[in-house]
């Protein structure tokens, strides 16, 4: 907070991060967002793959989830001092404490709803998501544990029936409504 680059606004956040379900358009929408801010877009799944050297599903596999959960949070936490970043983080991330002090002190955070119906609907059984494995009612369950605790970590928006341009527009407008960052999308309220 507080510095100022050419072109851009001074009282945009250093780092700003989506949560969301499985499905949620948090990487879509991540990348358009930092796109429009002019900021680096970072998807926590990728650096954690790229830490690992493997893809997420083999470290589930060979170690699983717990040993990926650490990892998770060292990753996340070392992005205390970076800027300019929009940071998708993983449907799971948000819920360690560690994970959660992050979220609220270091980034402004935006939770991407997503019904379940539409993530059963955006995501089918995506093989490289592990947790897809599971029957319907444990992601139910899942999806019902984890709303509740995303909402106390960012400001809501709904993403069904938006596009990712939309929301991406939406969240620039929230951050900085002074600025133009893209056109708003068609029939915006
Ligand atoms: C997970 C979500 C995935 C990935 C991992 C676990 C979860 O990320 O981190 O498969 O626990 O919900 P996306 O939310 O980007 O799919």
């Amino acid at each position: 907070m507080g510095e100022s680059y050419p072109g851009t606004s001074s009282h945009l956040p250093e780092r700003i991060a989506l949560i969301g379900f499985m499905g949620s358009g948090k990487s879509t929408v991540g990348r358009l967002l930092a796109r429009a801010l002019g900021y680096r877009f970072l998807d926590l799944d990728a650096l954690i793959e790229r830490r690992a050297g493997r893809p997420i599903r083999r470290i589930f596999a060979e170690e699983g989830e717990e040993s990926f959960r650490r990892l998770e949070t060292e990753v996340l936490l070392s992005q205390a001092g970076r800027r300019r970043v929009v940071i998708a983080a993983g449907g799971g991330a948000p819920m360690r404490p560690e994970n959660q002090s992050f979220l609220r002190s270091a980034c402004t955070t935006f939770y991407l709803e997503v019904s379940f119906a539409e993530f059963l609907r955006r995501t089918g059984t995506d093989p490289r998501r592990p947790l897809l494995q599971r029957s319907r009612e444990e992601l139910r369950a899942l999806y019902h544990r984890r709303a509740p605790v995303y909402a106390t970590l960012g400001r809501r928006l709904n993403t069904d029936g938006s596009s990712p341009q939309r929301l991406a527009g939406r969240i620039a407008a929230l951050l900085d409504p002074a600025a133009d960052h893209l056109p708003p999308g068609e029939g915006e309220e």
